[in-house]
């Protein structure tokens, strides 16, 4: 999302440099019982998990710098900075998308200690409870589904209060949650001028947009009040922050090298028939090095750079390793294939306000101060991020064309077709010198499109291929032009007369055919790859995991990050990934007891 204009690059330009000085190492021994590869959102939970018991050693691998210091990883506000293009992102684009007129869009991952939890937009969202039983029917383990995996939610969250301490009665449901977890959750702590519009129109319009007093009960169906990784003192909580506390960065059996990008796993050998590939390669300060894993090594590197991993490793579809030369050590054809996103589409209206992000945007003074703001009380709008306060969750109307002539797309009933999410401010377009605006995104939330991430050469750091297949499906085209009439609907709502005043992009209100370009033109993926490894029934003749998270057909190797879910969850999908990741450590604590 962008949305700053250069002023606010200096902070960003300071905190590289303070990020240089790396954590302390010990990097001459070679060999640890795991080794963690990324130390992201996912990896961070199971490296702070398993070096919880002293007789482990754990090692784990980061490409990127760390996270101490990083002030637009800590300012949830300065979120849509942090990336893309910065020293904190891998800096991807993806390949021209045929949903998008060929266009190719940007692709940012967070490449830092916390990964993409360092730089996302902090939405904290778990889904619908029917997106978990499906991914416990589709891998046929039980311990996937959603009230299976409720203990791992809860030992993922810790609910604390907003950073403005404001009474959350009525806009949460307190047994939903819990206060005793790891990674702090919070509702909004700073009000928005369209907060009350917003929920004024769940009473104006409830048939269609009800409100939903806490989307993360296992019904995210309807309006409802935002949650956001953000601890009350108005800093973002990372698994960075969370899980690698000072106390546990200390332990002396873990050991975390950033700046350490792994090239591949290369082979060790063969247990129980099955090839194992415990020495791990990677590059630190432009020289190549190896370490051993003893028990198992877990790869935790997204997305994207697991898959790619694999590739580089010779594990994965014959065809693809041989177009750029490699050669197959397992043919798993699934690896880098059935990848899965969210396309949003973006529509901005002027607005009769002064009191929206635009005033901020623009204003470098005004930036300087809501940092200072927050840096001394913690308070003020940069305590948030950009997005509005709630988040709407729909399905299609149960008469819908759409139903009737498609397989539904979505695991269940309280699993939504797509969401509006509402900005107060403009946000993905290029801000005019006057102005206020509304900006209206739209999300197809279970698209049918699937893509791939491939190599592009041998180079194991050459930038891989990806291609998320963003609308490339006329079923979630289809959805998105629906979702976008949902939101104009919206707001022809009464709590929006005088506050919006005119269509801003597309600049007049669109016919069909404007509608149908505007989407191919101004569409983009909301950064929620997911499916690229994914785990499988045990005998399955496709996927690349077991329910435990092993590769198949690999001994001593793991996959514990967004890859690895068979579908992209009803969600922002980080905290998914937290429960996901919860339950991997223990997987892998009670298989070496
Ligand atoms: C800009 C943006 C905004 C988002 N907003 C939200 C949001 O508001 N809410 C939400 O729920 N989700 C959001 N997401 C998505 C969410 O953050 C991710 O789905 C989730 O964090 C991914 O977790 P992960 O563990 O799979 O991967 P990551 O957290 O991306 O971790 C992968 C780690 O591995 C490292 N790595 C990769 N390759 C290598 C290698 N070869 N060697 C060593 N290390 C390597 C990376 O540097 C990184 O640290 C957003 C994502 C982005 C990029
Ligand atoms: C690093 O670890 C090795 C093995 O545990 C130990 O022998 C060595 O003294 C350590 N080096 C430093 C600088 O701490
Ligand atoms: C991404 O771009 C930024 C800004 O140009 C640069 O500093 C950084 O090194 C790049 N990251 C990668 C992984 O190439
Ligand atoms: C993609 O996933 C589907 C199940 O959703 C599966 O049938 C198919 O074989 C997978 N494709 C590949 C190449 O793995
Ligand atoms: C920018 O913000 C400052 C500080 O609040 C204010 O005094 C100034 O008028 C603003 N400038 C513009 C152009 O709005
Ligand atoms: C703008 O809002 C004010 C009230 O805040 C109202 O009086 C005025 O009519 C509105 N202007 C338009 C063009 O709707």
């Amino acid at each position: 999302m962008r949305f700053l204009k250069p002023p606010i690059l200096s902070v960003l330009v300071l905190s590289a440099v303070h990020s240089c000085f790396g954590l302390t190492l010990n990097s001459s021994v070679s060999e640890y019982d795991f080794i963690v590869i990324g130390g992201g959102t996912a990896g961070n939970v199971v490296a702070s998990r398993l070096s919880e018991n002293k007789r482990y050693t754990v090692l784990l691998l980061e490409a990127g710098v760390t996270n101490e210091d990083v002030l637009p990883s800590i300012v949830p506000f300065l979120c849509g900075i942090i990336t893309p293009n910065t020293p904190y992102d891998w800096n991807y684009t993806t390949t021209p998308q045929l949903g998008l007129n060929g266009l190719s869009v940007q692709y940012p991952r967070g490449r830092m200690l916390g990964g993409s939890s360092s730089v996302n937009y902090l939405a904290y969202s778990r889904g619908s409870s029917d997106d978990f039983d499906r991914y416990a029917k589709l891998t046929g383990d039980s311990g996937w589904s959603w009230n299976s995996l409720q203990p791992y939610f809860r030992k993922n969250e810790k609910l604390v209060e907003p950073p403005d301490n404001h009474d959350t009665t009525g806009q949460y449901s307190p047994a939903v949650h819990s206060k005793k977890g790891v990674t702090s959750v919070s509702l909004f702590g700073f009000p928005q001028a369209i907060d009350g519009k917003l929920l004024q129109t769940t009473k104006d319009l409830r048939a269609e947009f009800p409100f939903n007093l806490d989307m993360n009960s296992g019904n995210p169906l309807g309006s409802g009040w935002l949650q956001s990784t953000i601890d009350s003192d108005g800093r973002r909580s990372s698994s960075a922050t969370s899980y690698l506390t000072p106390s546990v960065r200390a332990r002396s059996n873990l050991v975390i090298r950033v700046d350490s990008q792994v090239t591949r796993l290369l082979q060790t050998g063969f247990v129980n028939r099955k090839p194992s590939f415990k020495k791990v390669e990677f590059q630190h300060n432009g020289k190549l090095k190896t370490v051993t894993a003893r028990k198992e090594v877990i790869l935790s590197a997204g997305a994207i750079g697991t898959p790619q991993i694999l590739l580089n490793s010779g594990i994965g579809d014959r065809a693809d390793l041989s177009a750029v030369g490699l050669k197959t050590i397992v043919h798993l054809p699934s690896v880098g294939k059935n990848l899965s996103d969210h396309a949003i589409t973006s529509t901005s209206y002027f607005v009769n306000s002064t009191e929206t992000w635009d005033s901020i945007f623009r204003n470098s003074t005004l930036i300087d101060e809501h940092l200072e703001r927050w840096s001394e009380g913690k308070n003020g709008p940069f305590v948030t991020s950009v997005v509005g306060n709630q988040f709407i969750w729909l399905r299609l109307p149960k008469t819908s064309p759409l139903l009737k002539n498609n397989v539904d797309p979505t695991a269940g009933a309280r699993s939504p077709h797509f969401e509006i999410l509402p900005v107060n401010g403009l946000v993905n377009d290029v801000l005019p010198t006057s102005g206020n605006f509304m900006t209206i995104l739209t999300a197809v939330i279970n698209p049918v499109s699937r893509g791939t991430v491939k190599l592009a050469s041998s180079n194991p750091l050459q930038p891989p291929l990806i291609d998320p297949g963003l609308l490339k499906e006329d079923l979630d085209f289809q959805i998105m032009r629906e979702a976008i009439k949902s939101a104009q609907r919206y707001l022809a709502g009464p709590a929006w007369k005088n506050w919006i005043l005119a269509p801003h992009r597309p600049p007049v209100v669109p016919n069909e055919d404007q509608l149908d370009a505007h989407i191919r033109g101004h569409s983009q993926s909301i950064y929620h790859p997911i499916g690229s490894a994914a785990m499988s029934a045990k005998n399955a003749n496709y996927g690349v995991a077991d329910p435990d998270l092993s590769v198949k057909g690999v001994a001593g190797l793991r996959i514990v990050d967004g890859s690895v879910l068979p579908r992209i969850p009803s969600a922002h999908p980080m905290a998914a990934i937290y429960a996901v990741a919860e339950r991997a450590s223990d997987i892998i604590k009670a298989a070496h007891i």
